[in-house]
């Protein structure tokens, strides 16, 4: 029997990927937990580098960001995925239900992009002001990339809370309306890691202009469907199985 060249070892995949969402989530869940076990690692094992408390401090907030953006990447993903399979003339993925497993990473990454964010201002709060209420007042009158944090942090607890099935029945259709708040919730995280770092740094700026694109994306998505070649895609699958919906 031949062996199977690489590109339908691929297409094995991606329908296993599909076949099997569960276990595609644990495996980008052990991936997204990476970072804390590497950086609770250091912690332990003292390496953090020559500055210890910024390092842990922004470490968990540069994750949280990253995943923000990557949420915001998977749906033109799954999009571009299958105008790429059409255009190549792949065999499978040409429909969007070919890619429904990326959609269903979303609310995994979402709510691990939360926990980073969650972890990163309790360090803040902890190590930075000791809990000091006044501390904090004075750091959001003087830093305002400090109330750009606080901003981001307000606007994605809501959607991290109202991430589970049941309130994804009990908000029906305001559910989108809801989670609509992940667009500000990135530029004003993408706006706090700006705003807090020096001139000449370049690395918030290429979040920015990675947000950028993305968020023009879903502009030409909404406003010339076509564009983007989604009147061919056909419609959205759902988000989630039937029985969740
Ligand atoms: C109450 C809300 C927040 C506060 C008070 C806060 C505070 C801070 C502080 C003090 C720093 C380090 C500044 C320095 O070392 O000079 C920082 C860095 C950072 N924060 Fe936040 N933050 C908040 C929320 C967020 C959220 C929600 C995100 C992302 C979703 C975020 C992403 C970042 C990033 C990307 C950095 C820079 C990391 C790096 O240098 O690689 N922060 N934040």
């Amino acid at each position: 029997m031949a062996a199977p060249d690489s590109a339908s070892l691929l297409a094995r995949s991606l329908k296993a990927a599909n076949r099997f969402p569960q276990r595609v989530a644990l495996v980008a869940c052990g991936a997204m937990a990476w970072p804390a076990l590497v950086m609770a690692w250091q912690v332990v094992t003292r390496t953090l580098g020559p500055n210890p408390l910024e390092q842990v401090i922004r470490t968990p907030g540069k994750w949280a960001l990253v995943l923000l953006l990557v949420v915001l990447a998977l749906t033109p993903l799954r999009q571009l995925m299958v105008l790429a399979a059409r255009r190549l003339g792949w065999r499978w993925g040409r429909r969007l239900a070919d890619w429904n497993w990326l959609i269903r990473l979303r609310r995994h990454v979402g709510l691990a992009s939360f926990f980073y964010a969650f972890v990163h201002v309790m360090l803040y709060g902890t190590l930075d002001l000791g809990w000091d209420w006044d501390e904090f007042v004075e750091d959001a009158s003087n830093k305002p990339f400090v109330l750009a944090g606080v901003a981001a942090i307000v606007l994605l607890t809501p959607l991290a809370i109202t991430s589970t099935d049941a309130w994804m029945r009990r908000l029906k259709r305001n559910w989108k309306r809801v989670h609509w708040l992940v667009y500000p919730a990135a530029v004003f995280a993408v706006l706090h890691f700006i705003w807090m770092s020096k001139l000449g740094v370049h690395r918030p700026y290429v979040y920015g202009a990675v947000l950028l694109v993305l968020l023009l994306y879903r502009l030409v998505m909404r406003r010339k469907p076509e564009a983007a070649g989604r009147d061919a895609l056909g419609e959205e699958a759902p988000e989630r199985p039937a029985a969740a919906s």
